[in-house]
């Protein structure tokens, strides 16, 4: 049965009930906001992309043409909300070795301009092409302008030219906004360009072209995806107690106001530190003003940190634990694994470790969780608790738009407007001039 994720151990968050219901009373103008969105005309507009069949139908028809060129590998090339996204859903939907498994297409990333990461993709590549494999390049940038994405566009272009002489073009996609100067570029060129909703932010646009075309070309099942980020929708913007984006919103605002303006998401599965990650820039770029919505001079801003479980406990734990008491915690974790590892019954490794002989591995990792909880409880840490049912695509679609929207209200309690980035801008300019004066 399809459930909803749960958020639970509201007595550990440290915020009492009243509070909680307050706030969320304050949101409802917020609520009606993302509630009323049909079209894309605003920027809350990135709660209409899973209910946009449009759009999925014309990434399906995309994928199937593509994947009639068999491709064997496919780079995205991207940076910021241009890839974290699909980062983020390709591992924890495939997990972290995805390509050295699978016989189907495998997923590869570009994002910084890393000579030495760019020279070993660049020579995996080759080989493939090399080989008689084919190749798709999947350039995504909203703006279209970004740096790094087009430098290691030109590199990956020129390798695709070639050994792809003829047809190259056959083998790029460019995800982007409609007329940008990259989608101009893209149409000269022929290559097969997928648009991304003016109005939908780059850290928003996981559930556009942006995610969907590389993580459906790999055959993860978009339509669950989408499925999933459309049944929380309706819990996230109910005006009442199980609204869990209002909760937690209200939770980590009244924290901030206590003075607590660290949020660590402490993630006990290894495929999920991606989504620790995408939520990191969704909280960092949507959060961190300058000044508030009506102009006042107000830094404002909550920092993301991503802990992984429980390799972290062994380099943070003392840290968290003992140090100041100035963060506030989700753990996020996983009820069912989709596969299971026992321990062998070595008589004499009883000796080593009690307790663990013959017992699953999952068994252990939920010891460690609930300890690691309780540590936090009697060290009187506020936490709090996000549970996924399993790590599938309906379930990962349910927690990133849950969390979208929860930064969306929490960015209205703030009164900061969580749509734009001008300290991004800034450094992208600089580094343009920098780069004008040789
Ligand atoms: O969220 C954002 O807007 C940024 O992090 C961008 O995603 C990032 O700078 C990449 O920009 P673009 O998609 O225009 O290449």
């Amino acid at each position: 049965m399809k459930k909803i994720i749960e958020r639970i151990n509201a007595q550990t968050s440290k915020v009492d009930e009243e509070t909680i219901d307050a706030l969320i009373q304050q949101l409802k103008p917020e609520m009606q906001n993302i509630k009323k969105v049909n079209k894309y005309e605003t920027e809350y507009g990135f709660v209409r992309c899973p209910f946009d069949d449009h759009a999925l139908s014309t990434v399906q028809a995309c994928i199937k043409r593509k994947k009639k060129l068999n491709p064997t590998l496919c780079v995205v090339i991207g940076i910021g909300g241009s890839n974290l996204g699909t980062l983020a859903v390709y591992e924890a939907l495939r997990g972290m070795l995805h390509n050295q498994i699978t016989r189907e297409i495998k997923l590869y990333f570009a994002e910084t301009v890393d000579s030495d990461y760019i020279h070993d993709l660049y020579y995996l590549v080759e080989t493939a092409l090399k080989e008689g494999d084919n190749v798709i390049i999947n350039v995504v940038s909203k703006s279209g302008t970004t740096t790094e994405t087009i430098a290691n566009f030109e590199i990956f272009l020129l390798l695709l030219k070639k050994w792809k002489q003829d047809d190259y073009h056959r083998y790029v996609v460019a995800t982007t906004n409609k007329n940008s100067k990259l989608w101009n570029l893209a149409q000269q060129e022929q290559f097969t360009c997928l648009e991304i909703p003016q109005k939908v932010g780059g850290r928003f646009s996981v559930f556009s072209a942006v995610g969907l075309f590389p993580l459906g070309l790999i055959g993860v099942d978009i339509k669950e995806l989408l499925d999933g980020a459309r049944a929380i929708t309706s819990v996230c913007v109910a005006d009442d107690k199980k609204n869990i984006a209002a909760r937690g919103a209200a939770t980590l605002y009244k924290h901030y106001c206590n003075g607590i303006a660290i949020h660590d998401v402490f993630l006990f599965s290894v495929a999920l530190e991606g989504i620790g990650k995408w939520y990191r820039q969704l909280i960092g770029e949507s959060l961190g003003k300058e000044q508030t919505k009506s102009g006042e001079i107000k830094p404002t801003g909550i920092l993301p940190t991503v802990s992984i479980g429980s390799t972290d406990l062994h380099s943070m734990a003392q840290l968290y634990l003992s140090g100041p008491n100035n963060r506030m915690t989700t753990f996020i974790s996983v009820e069912k694994n989709n596969t299971s590892m026992t321990i062998p019954d070595f008589n004499d490794f009883e000796e080593l470790v009690s307790n663990i002989q013959d017992k699953p591995l999952s068994l252990l990792m939920n010891a460690i969780i609930k300890g690691t909880q309780e540590a936090y409880k009697k060290n009187d840490r506020p936490f709090v608790s996000v549970v996924i049912p399993q790590k599938n695509a309906y379930y990962i679609g349910q927690l990133l738009q849950y969390f979208m929207i929860e930064t969306v209200y929490l960015a209205y309690l703030l009164d900061v407007n969580p749509f734009d980035q001008p300290g991004v801008e800034r450094y992208k300019q600089e580094t343009r001039k920098i780069l004008a004066h040789g």
